[in-house]
């Protein structure tokens, strides 16, 4: 039988991204455009400068696309775009091309929430990874635990109280003066501590398991600025020296040792919490930059295997945001007949 083709559209963020994929999960073709560069002289994403480079960029990304994929908007089953939750600028240069690609070649029209994108990517040409599943997003932008119990059917069972884990491990990474070439790239600094934390003692400097006292340790949710101070306060107090390979190695790895036990036992947590709800789930999901660190995945596939399912991890590349992602869920809302009318506008702010 022929198979479904939908184009992707993702600008919720920095990435200016597309793509088109078929029912069976075959990306025909994808094109992501990053603006790490525009924005790493400012120390952080700037909203109207986003914008902006979304507008310049998003036609030619969107033509590339098509091309590769040797199709004409046509041809294509419906045009899937992230609807939130992000940039109020950044997501609207995105909705207002897909409406108007959708509205004027009559092309159904589907909205995406951008966590559901994520959680989704795990199923693509996969039969085997099925509803209900229990999803860890950890990334920059992401740390997230969620029951996905169906297309369009998630509850959020976890979520970072102040910075999200891959931005620990970014500044952490540079309080111990790490480098690493892609760093200037935008691809952050996870690697580099990663990397220097394997030849470290993490039992040199013992750090606090975030949430770990009485109080907070019944929570589900994260928590890594607490850490990160904590390795701010004792560089700054001169118990290591940011400048010695050793002390640098040591300390970046008792900071990882810390952080991913924090990842393992609130994941196991979310376990507890979804099993509690009554959800059986068949997997564990994980994705996000900072799913693609060694130690991560190590620990989140212990959970798995004290819960006895696999842990799914989509491949590093489609783990960042990208077009794919969302041109997946736009096939699997399809398929239920999720479509959105071509007035529909974007969520800013948008709980799953
Ligand atoms: O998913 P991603 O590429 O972009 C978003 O933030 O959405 O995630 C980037 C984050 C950065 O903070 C980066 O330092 C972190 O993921 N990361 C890592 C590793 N690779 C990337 N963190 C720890 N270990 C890694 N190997
Ligand atoms: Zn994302």
């Amino acid at each position: 039988p022929a198979q479904i083709r939908v184009l992707g559209i993702e600008t919720s963020c920095d990435d200016t991204a597309a793509a088109v994929v078929s029912g069976d999960g075959r990306i025909l073709s994808e094109t992501n455009r990053h603006q790490h560069s525009v924005h790493a002289a400012f120390g952080g994403i700037v909203p109207g400068l986003a914008a902006a480079h979304h507008q310049a960029n998003l036609p030619l990304v969107l033509r590339q696309t098509l091309l590769g994929a040797g199709l004409r908007i046509g041809d294509v089953d419906a045009v899937a775009v992230t609807r939130g939750p992000g940039m109020a600028a950044s997501l609207g240069v995105g909705v207002a091309a897909a409406k108007a690609l959708a509205a004027v070649h009559a092309l159904p029209l589907v909205g995406v929430h951008h966590m559901e994108a994520h959680a989704l990517l795990a199923r693509m040409g996969r039969d085997d990874v099925r509803f209900p599943f229990v999803c860890v997003l950890v990334s920059g932008g992401h740390t997230t635990t969620l029951v996905a119990h169906d297309v369009n059917r998630y509850t959020t069972i976890g979520a970072t109280r102040d910075d999200s884990v891959g931005e620990a491990f970014d500044k952490v990474a540079r309080d111990l003066g790490l480098a690493w070439p892609d760093a200037q790239d935008g691809g952050g600094l996870g690697p580099a501590l990663e990397q220097a934390a394997a030849r470290g003692d993490a039992a040199r400097f013992p750090l606090p398991v975030p949430m770990d006292k009485s109080a907070s340790a019944a929570s589900p949710d994260f928590s890594f600025a607490g850490l990160k101070t904590h390795v701010r306060r004792m560089r700054d107090a001169g118990a290591f020296d940011a400048r010695a390979p050793q002390d640098q190695a040591d300390m970046a790895a008792a900071f990882q040792r810390a952080a991913v036990a924090h990842l393992r036992k609130k994941t196991a947590l979310a376990c507890r919490r979804a099993r509690a709800m009554g959800v059986d789930f068949s997997c564990i999901v994980a994705s996000g930059g900072v799913a693609s660190n060694a130690a991560v995945r190590r620990a989140l596939a212990a959970v798995a295997e004290a819960e006895r399912v696999p842990l799914e991890c989509p491949p590093p590349r489609l783990c960042t945001d990208n077009g794919v992602m969302v041109a997946w869920a736009g096939v699997e809302r399809l398929r239920r007949g999720l479509l959105d009318p071509y007035t529909f506008d974007f969520i800013q702010r948008w709980p799953l």
